[in-house]
């Protein structure tokens, strides 16, 4: 039987990425896009595309009745930076699409579901060096009380219930398709526009700031690992720890130069750096290698070189 495939929050920075990637595998036509706007040109001519709210249950549903969904990817969101301005729509959207989803495969009505979690599950009280997969958490942002949360929902509806829900707790995700919005790490994509701009970029963090990042093709590549490993090869059902470097700006700086010598960064840690600081700066992933295999494929020199290959016109 043909399983059709939504993905919610299409039009974002892993979204975008993720809809090419699952279009190529499967086809087009059993990948549908949605968004609560519209996206790239690529993409929304990549194949079938719909304007969704995912708060809005009655419009999931009908989508989903409508296509044959049998699995969805809730890539909605809203990240760490914009949820400190506003930390009720955050936990608004963050949450309620989780339950919409979590409830429609409780019904039976989806048959699986891939939902992001974040390194900012963790908090100031956390080991910061080498994260191990259990540990304290205590998150102290908005956006990182909403993943949290979110991790127990999941484990809950999957133990209660049987949902096949699965998670990974991303890095900061480095990517030249589509821009992050809001995010804390957004800067480690940020610098390599500016570097073939201006030969120059301001950091919002501080110079040593070290913190967990991935490139865009490894998490989408452990997604989809995730998603087709075996049902009961899945033990963690809140979320993967998922590693593959730590780098700090003066480290992405250097490694730019190596291909731009004119480039220059400078500092001018805002709001941000707190949030970065309540972070782990590097994550242990053993039990997501043990489980179900996971290896990164992508340091920073080679993140560096292609990011600068294909953002240069
Ligand atoms: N990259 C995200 C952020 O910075 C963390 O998941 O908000």
């Amino acid at each position: 039987m043909q399983k059709n495939i939504l993905i919610i929050g299409a039009c974002g920075q892993i979204g975008t990425e993720l809809t090419f990637t699952l279009r190529e595998k499967h086809g087009s036509d059993v990948v549908i896009a949605s968004d609560i706007r519209e996206g790239n040109e690529s993409l929304m001519e990549s194949g079938p595309f719909e304007l969704l709210d995912a708060t809005d249950y009655d419009a999931l549903e009908e989508l989903i009745a409508y296509y044959e969904i049998d699995e969805v990817y809730l890539m909605a969101a809203m990240l760490s930076a914009t949820a400190e301005k506003f930390p009720m729509r955050a936990w608004n959207l963050n949450m309620n699409s989780l339950f919409n989803v979590l409830n429609l495969a409780k019904e039976k009505k989806i048959s699986k579901i891939f939902w992001p979690s974040s390194i900012a599950v963790f908090g100031p009280n956390t080991p910061r060096e080498n994260t191990p997969q259990n540990t304290i958490m205590e998150p102290s942002t908005v956006y990182g009380i909403s993943k949290q949360s979110g991790e127990r929902w999941c484990e809950y509806y999957h133990n209660k219930f049987e949902v096949d829900v699965r998670s990974i707790r991303y890095p900061g995700l480095i990517s030249w398709k589509t821009m992050p919005g809001g995010g804390t790490t957004d800067y480690a994509v940020e610098i390599y526009h500016k570097a073939l701009s201006d030969k120059s970029y301001t950091c919002f963090l501080s110079a040593n700031t070290s913190l967990p990042m991935m490139f865009m093709d490894d998490a989408i590549r452990a997604t989809l690992e995730l998603m087709e490993s075996d049902y009961n090869t899945i033990k963690v059902r809140s979320a993967y720890n998922l590693s593959a470097m730590s780098f700090t700006p003066s480290e992405i700086a250097a490694s730019i130069t190596k291909h731009i010598p004119e480039f220059k960064i400078s500092y001018e840690p805002d709001s941000r750096q707190a949030i970065a600081d309540s972070w782990p700066s590097s994550i242990d992933d053993s039990k997501t290698q043990t489980d179900w295999g996971w290896r990164a494929a992508f340091d920073l020199e080679r993140t560096t070189a292609t990011m600068l290959e294909n953002l240069k016109v």
